[in-house]
């Protein structure tokens, strides 16, 4: 399984006093140097956390980058300028702290297939941030993905009580039918060090993309430690 860090909450320390540091650049450096796959980072509308110069400053980097981003103008027109690896398209609304929920691809096909073509079609790997639903991921197929990401939230949340067994099982069976339809199965949100060790059960899965908990513990280990132990977690067959 590859590992994404999401470097959001580097960026978020960082604005907190509106100086350089801690630099996003070395804090992608150190991650990828302890053998992560990629980096990750949500440029949002309001660029609460990562900025515009930010994005294309990991480009110029060379760092496989996967940019979350809202299905917006704006968006697509700077995703079609950066060329990131990979996007994966996020609902995102204002007054959220993180992204709530998955899209709702299902009842926006059309929409949804006109917005990607173009992404598509110049070269980036596209997915979409859905629910373990079996309608959203049918619909992501129908749309012409070739990856989705299940959003993780639900049983991240779940985890340890009496619904953890229902939450986990309804990521596993969208994984199934999303493999059954061809499509490459990435994850997350909300994982942990904890939590994340059940992604291990489910066949496939090609990604698990974690921000918080890796970035929360590298304040008590440092960044490559937290990375390092994730990635342990993740590689143990
Ligand atoms: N994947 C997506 C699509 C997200 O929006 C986020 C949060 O930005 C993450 C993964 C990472 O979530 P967390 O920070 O909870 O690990």
């Amino acid at each position: 399984m590859l590992l994404g860090v999401n470097i959001d909450h580097v960026a978020t320390l960082r604005n907190a006093r509106g100086e350089e540091s801690p630099n996003i650049i070395e804090a992608a450096k150190i991650c990828i140097e302890s053998g992560a796959n990629g980096i990750t980072a949500h440029l949002r509308e309001d660029r609460r956390h990562i900025s515009d110069v930010d994005i294309f400053a990991l480009k110029a980097e060379g760092f496989r980058l996967n940019m979350e981003m809202a299905a917006t103008y704006e968006m697509k027109k700077i995703a079609l300028e950066l060329l990131p690896d990979c996007c994966c398209i996020v609902p995102e609304n204002r007054q959220e702290i993180t992204t709530e929920g998955g899209l709702n691809v299902a009842s926006n096909i059309e929409n949804m297939r006109n917005f990607v073509e173009p992404l598509i079609d110049a070269g980036i790997n596209v997915s979409l941030f859905i629910d373990p639903d079996k309608a959203q991921v049918s619909a992501a197929a129908d749309i012409g993905v070739k990856y989705i990401e299940l959003h993780t939230g639900a049983y991240s949340r779940a985890f340890g009580t009496n619904n953890e067994n229902s939450e986990f099982n309804k990521l596993k069976q969208a994984s199934s039918l999303a493999h059954l339809l061809d499509l490459n199965v990435n994850a997350g949100h909300g994982l942990n060090y904890q939590n994340v060790k059940r992604m291990l059960e489910i066949q496939g899965i090609n990604e698990l993309n974690i921000g918080h908990s890796i970035i929360s513990r590298a304040l008590f280990t440092g960044l490559d430690n937290a990375v390092k132990e994730m990635l342990n977690l993740v590689n143990k067959n």
